[in-house]
């Protein structure tokens, strides 16, 4: 089973890498883990990869890392997921936006509407 994860250093996308590791260890999965950053702050992507690498290491997962400089992350999720026939995509319900009274962010709302595959919002 192939499992995609999008974070971007929030806690609701740690908890969505938590759920992911979880997933793939029932199932004998791999798990590909992409956060996608604006120019200049590359080195706070490769940060929030490594932790998450690290965890992925310690619980012996199959696993990628992956960042992309770009503007769009459910883009960049949904495209990766159909070029490379993921089975699932898990994000977070909420990530680093502010707006806390709406219950899904725009990166999820429009992963869940355009992914080719299942997709797991973490909610908690
Ligand atoms: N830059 C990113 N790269 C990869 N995955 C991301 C990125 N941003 C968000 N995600 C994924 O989407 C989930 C929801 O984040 P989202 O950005 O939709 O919420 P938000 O930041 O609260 O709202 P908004 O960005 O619309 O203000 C995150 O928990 C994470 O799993
Ligand atoms: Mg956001």
């Amino acid at each position: 089973m192939k499992i995609l994860v999008g974070i971007d250093g929030s806690e609701h996308s740690k908890r969505a890498l938590i759920e992911a590791v979880n997933i793939a260890r029932k199932f004998s999965g791999s798990v590909k883990v992409i956060t996608v950053y604006k120019k200049g702050m590359d080195e706070k992507a490769k940060e929030i990869l490594e932790e998450a690498g690290q965890s992925l290491k310690k619980e012996k997962i199959n696993h990628s890392l992956l960042s992309i400089l770009g503007s769009n992350p459910s883009r960049a999720l949904v495209n990766i997921a159909k070029n490379e026939n993921f089975d699932l995509i898990v994000v977070g319900s909420r990530g680093l936006g502010s707006a806390a009274s709406f219950l899904l962010g725009s990166v999820s709302k429009s992963v869940v509407s355009q992914a080719p595959c299942d997709v797991l919002v973490v909610k908690k």
